[in-house]
């Protein structure tokens, strides 16, 4: 009989704390709104059999090992570089991420960025807030156009295919650029290029890749520098993925536009020089933050908690190849 011991490291909302109580023997849930420190995260996950976790806990070496005999690890995120997945892999434990239910959303918050960083809305909602309006004027606070320009999509997953599907409604032209070709995006209309060809082309470039050793520091001085200086850069994937000094010398010296964020390299921190650019529109990572949504992502985690406590396989496994090693955690 499996023992049900499980971690909740922060308050999450339902059904994901219902759907596990209704299974674990002992749920121990940090109800405080604080990510557990490095130590405390170590001292509660001994002896858990289950831990379910946020983008912002990370699940490293050291919090592994102290897990050890943990049979799964739920992370209520679609990603998933918060989880150290080798050494859980190496130790027995599964997995788990929330892929699909924040596709919608993100999409959403992505188009929001766009038309917000060309159309400079925060800007001018900054100058009505400050009662700096001067008055309607043929060449004041002009921007990027958006309907018809060419759309670069940076890694050719679900949400990238969900804006595209946003964008074909404001006629725009779409590229993308991924590993693999997309059938999703081809249906569409969209075109795979390099990523080079990608850069010099798009009006907007949105990244939509996972951080990965590959992936970090992909926009930096030199790929910024083969965006046209009309161009705007739209992140709603992983900071690191954008070398953030760099980007705001970039911003700040014309070599683009705009830039739309909303994720940090040192999130939850921004480099104090971008916050400096007024042709940024900064989100603090709010990509899956609708209520319907974080719900869906709660029972999703839940749901890969609960197949796992029950002995079955988990619907969203991100090491499937767990599954064939024998168990070296217990
Ligand atoms: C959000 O950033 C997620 O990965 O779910």
């Amino acid at each position: 009989m499996l023992s049900r011991r499980v971690l909740i490291t922060q308050p999450i909302p339902e059904p994901g704390p219902t759907m596990v109580a209704e299974l674990a023997d002992t749920v121990d849930a940090n109800l405080e709104h604080r990510v557990l420190a490095p130590g405390e995260l170590r001292a509660r996950v001994a002896g858990v059999d289950a831990i379910l976790c946020l983008l912002t806990d990370a699940i490293d070496a050291a919090v592994l090992e102290a897990a050890r005999g943990c049979r799964v690890v739920a992370n209520m995120a679609v990603g998933y570089n918060n989880i150290d997945v080798p050494t859980a892999t190496r130790l027995g434990i599964m997995v788990t991420n929330t892929p699909g239910v924040l596709t919608e959303a993100t999409a959403d918050l992505t188009m929001t960025l766009l038309l917000g960083t060309a159309r400079r809305v925060a800007e001018g909602d900054r100058v009505m807030r400050a009662d700096a309006f001067p008055g309607w004027g043929p060449l004041y606070m002009l921007g990027g156009d958006v309907t018809g320009r060419v759309l670069g999509l940076v890694g050719p997953g679900r949400i990238a295919t969900a804006v595209a599907r946003r964008a074909l409604g404001f006629e725009m032209t779409i590229l993308y650029h991924g590993l693999h070709a997309s059938p999703e995006l081809d249906a569409l209309g969209a075109r795979s290029v390099g990523f080079e060809e990608l850069l010099a082309a798009s009006d907007f470039v949105s990244l939509h890749v996972p951080l990965t050793a590959a992936t970090k520091h992909l926009i930096n001085a030199r790929t910024l520098a083969l965006m046209k200086p009309t161009a705007y850069l739209i992140n709603t994937s992983r900071g690191p993925v954008v070398d953030e000094s760099a980007l705001a010398a970039a911003l700040r010296s014309g070599v683009i536009a705009g830039a739309g964020l909303d994720v940090y390299e040192r999130e939850p921190r921004i480099a104090p020089e971008l916050a400096a650019c007024e042709n940024t529109l900064l989100l603090p990572h709010l990509g899956s933050a609708t209520h319907a949504t974080r719900a869906a992502m709660s029972r999703a985690a839940a749901r890969n908690l609960t197949a796992v406590l029950r002995g079955e396989e988990p619907p969203d496994l991100v090491n499937p190849e767990v599954l064939l090693a024998p168990r070296r955690g217990d």
